[in-house]
């Protein structure tokens, strides 16, 4: 049997995550978080006492590393390390930088390229990444670039803090966005960029169910689904 796999792209903010999950349970397929395994590596070196900002900390740790993926029965993804569940303790803000800082170094990427295309091997997916369309899936059934403009994806996740009672500062939430648009675009190893034949989708101007919908037809139309 073949599978198929939509890659999902685009810089932090986008929607992508939210998109994704929605459009792998309306098409029952499997929703894959890779950003969820960056940050678990992150925690881990983090844990060890390792400096994430340093490569020889975070590559030395990487062959007693155990990770692995799970799905609830709710369908949702859990990161397991060193066999614990550490899906909520990744979401920290801390364990953001770890995943940016560890994620710009090739030995990472290299050792969790298979784990990666091993779930699409095995199964239908949605992965929602950086690099999935030009790197971890280049033969992809259909590729999405998924964009919002710096302004509107600052006031979304300034809005998403408030309402976690976090108080921050707007000016502060839009330059820390455009800092990480930039460390993410211009580092050596697989930096974000739009595959060739992805196909850009622009949610600025929509709400989630139009986001949803623009999907939606993207895929019947490219999955014949
Ligand atoms: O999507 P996220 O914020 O959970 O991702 C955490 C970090 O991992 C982010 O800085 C970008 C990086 N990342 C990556 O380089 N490649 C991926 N496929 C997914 C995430």
């Amino acid at each position: 049997m073949t599978y198929r796999s939509i890659a999902m792209d685009g810089p932090s903010g986008a929607g992508k995550s939210t998109l994704a999950r929605a459009l792998a349970a309306r098409l029952g397929f499997l929703y894959v978080d890779t950003g969820a395994i960056y940050r678990t590596v992150g925690l881990y070196t983090a844990r060890q006492g390792g400096d994430c900002g340093r490569k020889e900390d975070v590559v030395s740790r990487l062959p007693e590393l155990r990770l692995s993926l799970a799905y609830g029965e709710d369908g949702l993804q859990h990161m397991f390390l060193q066999g614990e569940d550490v899906t909520e303790a990744i979401r920290d803000n801390a364990v953001s930088r770890y995943a940016s800082q560890v994620s710009a170094y090739p030995e990472v990427r290299a050792f969790l390229l298979e784990m990666q295309r091993e779930l699409a091997r095995t199964h239908n997916v949605i992965m929602d990444g950086r690099d999935i369309g030009t790197v971890v899936l280049p033969q992809a059934d259909l590729k999405v670039f998924l964009t919002a403009s710096v302004e509107e994806r600052a006031r979304r996740r300034w809005a998403e803090l408030a309402a976690r009672g976090q108080e921050v500062d707007l000016d502060t939430v839009r330059e820390e966005i455009a800092r990480r648009d930039y460390d993410d675009t211009h580092r050596a190893a697989a930096p974000l960029r739009k595959a060739a034949d992805a196909v850009e989708v622009d949610t600025s101007h929509l709400n989630f169910q139009e986001s949803l919908d623009a999907l939606l037809a993207l895929v019947k139309e490219r999955l014949s689904l």
